[in-house]
């Protein structure tokens, strides 16, 4: 089929991204306040970075929209005149679930296995979460299933307010289930904001979606398991891949590989081929990525690669901001669950990568009993005892995937932190703290609203995470002035 990028025909598969779309065809997809060339970094609808106009309607995130004949797509901003209204509908269940990755999938399930009736809500097109986003998850056909909607505010107790292409929808719910999952962190280092340096994740999320990758060079580096994974696929999808570049010290990688439980060891031993030959270098981090190549801090020694893409992301962090605005009580940048996966806000449960990041086994064990409790029930003794082993696997992963103080020293002065507002690290540094820096510079007061640069700037400068304020994502004003038109 054949879409228009700024005014020219592109050919393009069906089922692709209209950020992979848009990527290949120009190599960005947007320019920045200052006029830099960004591309895509989240693949994963955080970052905000490949927005996009999509036949008239400006700022669309297209690593979220699937390409479809005929779209005509600029990457330059339009002033969209706002709608004079937009659909309002209501929807109702015992127990909404917001996130359809393995946690929030396994809640849903739970509850209509326990006789009550579950909607489940996703800001993705299709099910599946991060893990599973090539698409073709089951669903039990009583889930009633909102995608490509995501939560924004919460107008009242016991109602959420979702927004979604055709407008405002609110939820209400006798139960919440929260399993909004993690995303990567990502750390600022000069020329991190060039089009060709994605996260680790967000690159595997741009070939998922369709970006060629076959016979392309690829440096995948930062810390976390995410990073062998991610070049084991996109070794299997054709790429070449240079290195692995992990930030921690070697002694202890082997000391977490040799404690691994059996299922994660098979699934070791099955990408052992796919990675054969690929040289993984332990205590290297990128220092400086420039147009055809980044350079590499190994072992202190600085070392030239040419490559065509870094995949560069150093492990996850919870998305809290919803469990946050609810006022969900939060330890150590997760939210606190007790047995049942219920939060210290009546009715409302937690499970899977925000209350710590585990892998999809503890998700999944998470969102069963979440689902389980939810609906009335007790969780089985199977559940309990899956959900303990790997919780102390995600003690061993928040160990090995402890950020090294040198990466303190990546960022230069004039290296941009908030790309949403090109702010910076030398005028980060002259602030004292979030909220100066807030008031001051306008760092996190963009789209992504400081998902991006909140965890770089608690890292760098041990500044507080950002207060979080409803709408949780940029939502259309159009939609909340928008009086019920539709049922
Ligand atoms: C980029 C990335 C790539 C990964 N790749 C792999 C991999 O290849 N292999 C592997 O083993 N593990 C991978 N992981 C880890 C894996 O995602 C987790 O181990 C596990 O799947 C987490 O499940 P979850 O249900 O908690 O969260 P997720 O799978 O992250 O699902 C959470 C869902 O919540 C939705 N959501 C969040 N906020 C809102 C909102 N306000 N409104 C509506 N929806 C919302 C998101 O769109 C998402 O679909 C990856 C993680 C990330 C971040
Ligand atoms: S790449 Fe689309 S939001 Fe980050």
């Amino acid at each position: 089929m054949v879409i228009t990028v700024d005014g020219q025909p592109v050919e393009v598969q069906r089922g692709v991204s209209v950020a992979a779309a848009v990527s290949a065809a120009k190599g960005y997809t947007r320019r920045s306040v200052c006029g830099e060339a960004r591309g895509p970094l989240c693949g994963m609808g955080i970052c905000f970075e490949c927005r996009v106009t999509i036949d008239g309607h400006a700022q669309q995130r297209s690593c979220q929209i699937p390409a479809a004949a005929g779209m005509q797509i600029a990457t330059e901003v339009v002033i969209e005149r706002p709608a004079a209204s937009v659909g309002h509908g209501r929807r109702a269940a015992d127990v909404v679930v917001v996130g359809a990755g393995p946690a929030g999938l396994a809640a849903a399930t739970a509850v209509v296995r326990g006789g009550q009736r579950a909607i489940l809500i996703d800001d993705n097109p299709a099910v599946g979460g991060q893990i599973w986003r090539a698409g073709g998850v089951p669903v039990a056909p009583s889930i009633e299933l909102h995608c490509q909607t995501r939560v924004v505010d919460q107008p009242a107790p016991g109602v959420l307010r979702a927004e979604n292409p055709d407008g405002i929808i609110d939820f209400s719910y006798r139960k919440l289930v929260l399993a909004t999952g993690a995303r990567e962190r990502f750390l600022p280092f000069p020329g991190w904001t060039l089009p060709r340096v994605l996260g680790a994740g967000g690159l595997q999320a741009m070939v998922k979606a369709g970006l060629p990758i076959a016979g392309k060079r690829v440096v995948v580096a930062g810390t976390g398991p995410l990073l062998p994974l991610v070049a084991a696929y996109l070794r299997q999808h054709g790429a070449k891949i240079i290195a692995i570049a992990e930030q921690q010290q070697a002694p202890l990688l082997m000391k977490f590989l040799s404690a691994l439980p059996p299922k994660k060891i098979l699934e070791l031993m099955k990408m052992a081929p796919a990675l054969a030959g690929v040289p993984v270098w332990s205590s290297t981090w990128p220092a400086e990525a420039y147009a055809g190549g980044v350079t590499l801090n190994r072992w202190g020694k600085l070392k030239k690669i040419a490559c065509d893409y870094v995949a560069c992301g150093f492990h996850l962090i919870p998305n809290t901001e919803l469990a946050r605005m609810l006022g969900c009580a939060m330890q150590n940048g997760c939210v606190v669950v007790n047995e049942r996966q219920e939060t210290n806000v009546a009715d409302v449960y937690c499970a899977g990568e925000p209350t710590g990041v585990g892998g999809v086994e503890l998700a999944e064990a998470e969102g069963a009993i979440a689902g389980t409790a939810a609906a009335g029930q007790g969780p089985s003794k199977k559940l309990l005892k899956q959900r303990e082993r790997y919780r102390r696997f995600a003690d061993r992963l928040d160990e090995v995937c402890a950020l090294r103080p040198e990466l303190r020293d990546l960022p230069r002065a004039d290296t941009v932190v908030c790309r949403c507002e090109d702010v910076t690290y030398g005028q980060l540094t002259a602030q004292p703290d979030t909220r100066a820096a807030k008031l001051l510079t306008r760092c996190g007061m963009g789209p992504c609203q400081a998902r991006v640069c909140g965890p770089a700037c608690e890292f760098l400068l041990g500044w507080s995470a950002p207060a979080v304020r409803p709408p949780v994502f940029p939502a259309r004003v159009a939609a909340f002035s928008a009086s019920a038109s539709r049922e």
